[in-house]
């Protein structure tokens, strides 16, 4: 293995953000910022399937968004129901299966029915797993971990807390809107992540830009704790663990 990841990441998390910047500069409602949002997220799992990402998360509803005025949240809701619906033969057809990772106690019965059904539908693809983060906190997610191991009475290590979240570690995190923040996304998962901040608008993101960012994470140096004089002399088979 050389000092370069030289390889692409095979697990990359999405922070969406700018469908309302998007909208307002073209003096749209901010609902049509987040229809063309829907459209460049099914350009870029489209991508990213083809490149060979393992596993992409996107973040689409925080559990701090519900704080936003109503008919945005219902409008939100909605764009999820429906683009599920619409959207999951093609997944099938591309072999991405589909996750829904949150807390799903706020969602209308509808939802959650859609939610079943693509989960299901899509259960057998290999191509990719997409992962859609909604009603999700990365200190919840933390949360239920460790609630789920104290009522297994397993032991809570570091190991165990990893294996009980709802997502697994991150090799590449990618914000877009300008901010350079995690915003209660997956906090645990992304401790050796390396972080991509893209200026462009999430709407204005696509499959160019998704691999100007895979391009970037294969020439940063991962070390792991170490120095780069032991990643140049050491053959190393494996990744060392996190220290
Ligand atoms: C951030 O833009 C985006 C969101 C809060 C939602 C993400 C939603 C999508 C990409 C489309 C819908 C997809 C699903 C799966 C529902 P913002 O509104 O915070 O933008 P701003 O910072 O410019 O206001």
């Amino acid at each position: 293995m050389s000092r370069m990841s030289s390889h692409l990441p095979r697990h990359v998390a999405v922070i969406m953000d700018g469908n309302g910047r998007w909208a307002k500069a073209r003096l749209l409602p901010r609902a049509q910022g987040h229809r063309k949002g829907l459209e460049s997220l099914h350009e870029i799992v489209e991508a990213a399937a083809e490149l060979g990402v393992e596993a992409l998360t996107v973040f689409a509803f925080s559990s701090e968004n519900w704080r936003r005025p109503e008919r945005e949240v219902r409008l939100l809701m909605e764009l999820f129901a429906s683009g599920l619906e619409k959207w999951t033969p093609q997944l099938v057809d591309a072999g991405v299966r589909i996750r829904i990772v949150g807390d799903r106690s706020r969602f209308s019965e509808s939802l959650l029915r859609q939610i079943e059904a693509s989960e299901t539908a899509t259960k057998a693809g290999t191509a990719m797993t997409l992962s859609i983060a909604a009603n999700y906190g990365g200190r919840w997610d933390i949360v239920e971990a460790a609630k789920q191991l104290l009522a297994q009475g397993r032991p809570l290590t570091e190991e165990h807390l990893t294996e009980a979240l709802s997502v697994s570690d991150v090799d590449l995190m990618i914000r877009t809107g300008g901010e350079c923040r995690l915003s209660n996304f997956m906090l645990w998962q992304t401790s050796y992540a390396e972080i991509f901040f893209s200026d462009k608008l999430w709407p204005d993101f696509d499959r160019e830009a998704l691999k100007e960012a895979l391009t970037w994470y294969t020439q940063r140096e991962r070390r792991f704790g170490r120095t780069s004089e032991q990643l140049s002399h050491t053959e190393r088979k494996t990744e060392p663990k996190p220290n």
